[in-house]
C-alpha cells in the first residue's frame, strides 16, 4: 500500500522546506520530495543562489577593502594575495552547513524526506522516482514548490565553464580577465561585483536603458554611477545576438536593442543573467489539469491551483522571485490547508541587492506612484550627511521615503547605501503596520547609526530634516 500523508510537498527550497516545517508544527503528516542531484535540501537559494552568492560577496568585499582601504585606515599587513580555492571552499562550507541545517529541521518536525523526482499522478497521488526505485505516495494535499530555473538566451549556449549561468559564476576556477555579464539585474550586478573585486574587467550588457529596471529610477541611476566609479563598464540599450567560442575565449555579437550595426566583444567568460522562469518540467501538470499562464507560472488563488487539493507556492507562481517571499508563501499555504487564516502581504516584500553599497527597497517606486496618479510627498537624506557613514568613509547613497500626500502613510522606501538590506527592515515594519512617515520621524534612533538617515529622510517628508 502507498504511504499516506496529509501533505506532500514537491521541492525542498525555501518555499517547500518552510511549508514542511509549518505543516510539522501543525501536526500534519508531511512528506517532502527533492530531486537535486547532490541530494541536498534547501533548493536554489541554499545550494546555488542566496547563500553561496552572499558568501562570495562577503569574502570578495573584504579582499577589496584590504586591498584599497587598509592603508588609508592606518592598517599595515604583509602583501595581499588571493587564495581563490579557499574563498570557494568557505562558500561551499556555508552551503554545507545550512543544507545540513534544513535536514535537521525536517527530522525535528517529523517530516519524511524522499529523494527523487516527484510527479503528480492525480490530486491524491505522487510518484517519486529516485535512485532507489519508484515509490507512490498517497496524500490529501499536494504543494508544488518546484521553484525556477535560468532563462536561456537563444544563440548563447550555457556550458557552465566559459558561458555560465549564475551557478557557473559561483565557481570559476580562476578569475576571468574579462567577464561579460548579459543582464543588468540582480544576479548580473551581484556576481559581476564579486569577480570585479577579485580582478576581472566586467562589462554589463543590458537590454533596457537602465540597470535594475524594476527599482526606483533615481536609485538605479545613482547606483549605476557608483558601480561605474568602481570600474564596471555598462552597455545599456544593447542586446547580445550570438556567442562563439574561440581559441582564447568567447566572441560575443552585440547590437543596439532597437537594431543596428552589430559589433563583437572578445572576452574570457560570459554570465547569462536575463531572468529566471518557473520550473515545472516532468511534474505532470497537464495530465492532472493544473493550469499555468503563458510564461509557465502556475495559476493560483490564495495558493489554490485549478485542481482542488493541489496548491503552489514560491518562484513557480507569480510575484517576486525571492526566498523570503517563497518562505512566506509556504507558511501561509500550509496554514490555509490546516484551516487557519494564512496570508502574505505582497505590498511589503523587501527587495535587496547585496552589492557594495547595497540597494534595498520596499513598496512603490516614484514611477509607479506617478503612473497610478497617487499624490505623494518625498523625503530624502544622503549618507554623505550621516555621521556613522562619515566615520566609516561609506558615504555613497541616500534614503528616500515616499508617503501619501494626504494621509502621510508610507508608500515606499528606497535606499542605496552600506547595510541598506538591514535598514529596510524598519521601513517594512512601519509599512506592515500601516504607519506614517511621522511615525519614523518621531521614533528615537541611536546615534551615531546609519538608521538615523532613515529617520532624517522621513523627517524630510514634512520638511524638517535636521542634519543636512
Ligand atoms: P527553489 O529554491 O528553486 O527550490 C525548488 C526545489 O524544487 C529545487 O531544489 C528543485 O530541485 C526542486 N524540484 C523541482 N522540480 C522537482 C520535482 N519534480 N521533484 C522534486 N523536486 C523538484 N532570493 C533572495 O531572497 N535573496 C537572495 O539573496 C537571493 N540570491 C539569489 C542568488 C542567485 C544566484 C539566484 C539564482 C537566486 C537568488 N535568489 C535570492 C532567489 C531565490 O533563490 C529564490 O527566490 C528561491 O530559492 C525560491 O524558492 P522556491 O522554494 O520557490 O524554489
Ligand atoms: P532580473 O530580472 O533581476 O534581471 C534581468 C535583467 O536582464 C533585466 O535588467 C533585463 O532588462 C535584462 N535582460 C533581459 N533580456 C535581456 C537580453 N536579451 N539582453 C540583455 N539584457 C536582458 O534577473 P536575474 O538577474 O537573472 O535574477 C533572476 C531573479 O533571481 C531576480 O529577479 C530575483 O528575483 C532573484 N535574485 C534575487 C537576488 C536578491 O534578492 N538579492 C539575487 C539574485 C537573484
Amino acid at each position: 500500500m502507498a504511504d499516506q500523508f496529509d501533505v506532500v510537498i514537491i521541492g525542498a527550497g525555501p518555499g517547500g522546506y518552510n511549508a514542511a516545517i509549518r505543516a510539522g508544527q501543525l501536526g500534519l503528516k508531511t512528506a517532502i520530495i527533492e530531486k537535486r542531484e547532490s541530494k541536498k535540501l534547501g533548493g536554489t537559494c541554499l545550494n546555488v543562489g542566496c547563500i553561496p552568492s552572499k558568501a562570495l560577496l562577503h569574502a570578495s568585499q573584504l579582499y577589496e577593502i584590504a586591498d584599497k582601504d587598509f592603508e588609508s585606515l592606518g592598517i599595515k599587513t604583509g602583501g595581499l594575495s588571493l587564495n581563490l580555492k579557499q574563498m570557494l571552499k568557505q562558500k561551499d562550507d556555508a552551503v554545507e552547513g545550512l543544507t545540513k541545517g534544513v535536514e535537521f529541521l525536517m527530522k525535528k518536525n517529523k517530516v519524511e524526506v524522499f529523494l527523487g523526482a516527484g510527479e503528480i499522478l492525480s490530486a491524491n497521488r505522487v510518484l517519486v522516482s529516485g535512485a532507489d526505485g519508484d515509490k507512490e505516495l498517497e496524500t490529501k494535499n499536494i504543494v508544488i514548490a518546484t521553484g525556477s530555473e535560468v532563462t536561456p538566451l537563444p544563440g548563447v549556449d550555457i556550458d557552465e565553464k566559459q558561458i555560465v549561468s549564475s551557478t557557473g559564476a559561483l565557481g570559476f576556477d580562476k578569475v576571468p580577465a574579462h567577464l561579460v555579464v548579459i543582464g543588468g539585474g540582480v544576479i548580473g550586478l551581484e556576481l559581476g561585483s564579486v569577480w570585479r573585486r577579485l580582478g576581472a574587467k566586467v562589462t554589463v550588457v543590458e537590454f533596457l536603458d537602465r540597470i535594475l529596471p524594476t527599482m526606483d529610477g533615481e536609485v538605479s541611476k545613482q547606483f549605476q554611477r557608483i558601480l561605474k566609479k568602481q570600474g564596471v563598464d555598462f552597455m545599456l540599450s544593447s542586446k547580445v545576438t550570438g556567442a562563439k567560442k574561440t581559441k582564447d575565449g568567447v566572441s560575443l555579437s552585440v547590437e543596439p536593442a532597437a537594431g543596428g550595426e552589430p559589433k563583437s566583444i572578445a572576452c574570457d567568460a560570459v554570465l547569462v543573467a536575463i531572468g529566471r522562469r518557473p520550473h515545472a518540467e516532468g511534474l505532470g501538470l497537464e495530465t492532472v489539469g493544473v493550469k499555468a499562464d503563458k510564461r509557465g507560472f502556475i495559476e493560483t488563488d490564495h495558493f489554490k491551483t485549478s485542481v482542488p487539493g493541489i496548491w503552489a507556492i514560491g518562484d513557480c507562481i507569480t510575484g517576486p522571485m525571492l526566498a523570503h517571499k517563497a518562505e512566506d508563501d509556504g507558511t501561509a499555504c500550509i496554514e490555509l490547508i490546516a484551516g487557519k487564516a494564512g496570508h502574505v502581504n505582497y505590498d511589503t516584500v523587501p527587495n535587496v541587492v547585496y552589492t557594495y553599497p547595497e540597494v534595498a527597497s520596499v513598496g512603490k517606486t516614484e514611477e509607479q506612484l506617478k503612473e497610478a496618479g497617487v499624490e505623494y510627498k518625498t523625503g530624502k537624506f544622503p549618507f554623505m550627511a550621516n555621521s556613522r557613514a562619515k566615520t566609516n568613509h561609506e558615504t555613497d547613497g541616500f534614503v528616500k521615503v515616499l508617503a501619501d500626500a494626504k494621509t502621510d502613510r508610507v508608500l515606499g522606501v528606497h535606499i542605496v547605501g552600506v547595510e541598506a538590506g538591514e535598514l529596510i527592515a524598519e521601513a517594512v515594519s512601519v509599512m506592515e503596520f500601516g504607519g506614517a512617515s511621522e511615525d519614523i520621524a518621531r521614533t528615537c534612533h541611536a546615534h551615531p547609526t546609519r538608521s538615523e538617515a532613515v529617520r532624517q529622510a522621513a523627517m524630510g517628508v514634512e520638511g524638517w530634516t535636521m542634519q543636512a
